[in-house]
């Protein structure tokens, strides 16, 4: 049985002080709920605070990326390891707006994704197709890049710490979700590719995530797809009551 995973990605949103409430809110309010790991992903400024609030929490604190080198002359950048070092636990790697807006390739999301794993930090490796991708029927060949990519040198025994989250460029930010049966029909082809590149047992145990204008109307709908093991949710989970509702929603049984 894979264990639902829900992260909120604040990407470029709150201050420290606004993390610091909103994380304090999601401790209240999720305290007593079974069944499900949560997770944030603030700005990195806030990381460290937010981890420390956290401290004693089931919630998990994530990044929104890292660097794929441990140090070095990098100008700019943050390495999984001073992610570690501020009290994460996990790493978002080749998130769509990396990928568009920042020259993220394939090649450079497994990179990152195998420096967070030997940080002994969580990866969660993101992949999806943008609109025109999916009406030229290439989604299924564009996830398969992204995956042989995003899991190149990575080892089975890697399962309990790797995510994949599958969020179709489209439906990011834009209110327009995969409908359940779209979003299941790629999530059962990831699964199928795990298998074939990890094994059978670790493609069972690998969570994948859906992501994309995730809200506490579509969450249960999404979240009730057999391979659909948690989300990754922006918009929605920057107010702790839509966040808290989806989480919830992410309940098995
Ligand atoms: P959204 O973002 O929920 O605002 O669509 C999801 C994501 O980019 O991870």
């Amino acid at each position: 049985m894979r264990t639902p995973f829900v992260v909120g990605n604040w990407k470029l949103h709150k201050t420290i002080a606004e993390s610091l409430a909103l994380v304090t809110e999601l401790k209240n309010q999720l305290g007593a709920v079974k069944g499900v790991a949560v997770g944030v992903a603030p700005v990195f400024t806030a990381l460290h605070a937010v981890a420390k609030r956290l401290e004693g929490s089931p919630i998990a604190t994530c990044a929104q990326d890292c660097h794929w080198e441990a140090s070095g002359a990098w100008t700019g950048e943050v390495s999984a390891g001073h992610i570690a070092d501020a009290g994460g636990t996990w790493a978002i790697v080749g998130h769509s707006e990396r990928r568009q807006f920042f020259g993220d390739t394939s090649e450079g999301v497994g990179k990152k994704a195998r420096a967070a794993l030997a940080a002994g930090l969580g990866a969660i490796v993101c992949v999806g197709e943008s609109l025109a991708e999916r009406d030229g029927g290439r989604t299924l060949a564009v996830v398969d890049e992204q995956l042989a990519g995003g899991l190149s040198g990575i080892a089975a025994a890697s399962a309990p710490r790797l995510v994949i989250a599958y969020e179709p460029v489209w439906a990011i930010g834009t209110g327009r979700t995969a409908t359940p049966a779209q979003a299941q029909e790629v999530h059962a082809h990831i699964r199928a590719r795990l298998a074939e590149h990890l094994g059978a047992d670790a493609a069972g145990a690998i969570r994948i995530q859906y992501g994309g204008s995730v809200k506490p109307s579509n969450a249960e709908a999404l979240l009730g797809e057999p391979d659909i093991d948690g989300a990754l949710v922006g918009g929605a989970s920057l107010e702790a009551s839509d966040f808290v509702a989806i989480v919830k929603a992410a309940r098995p049984g």
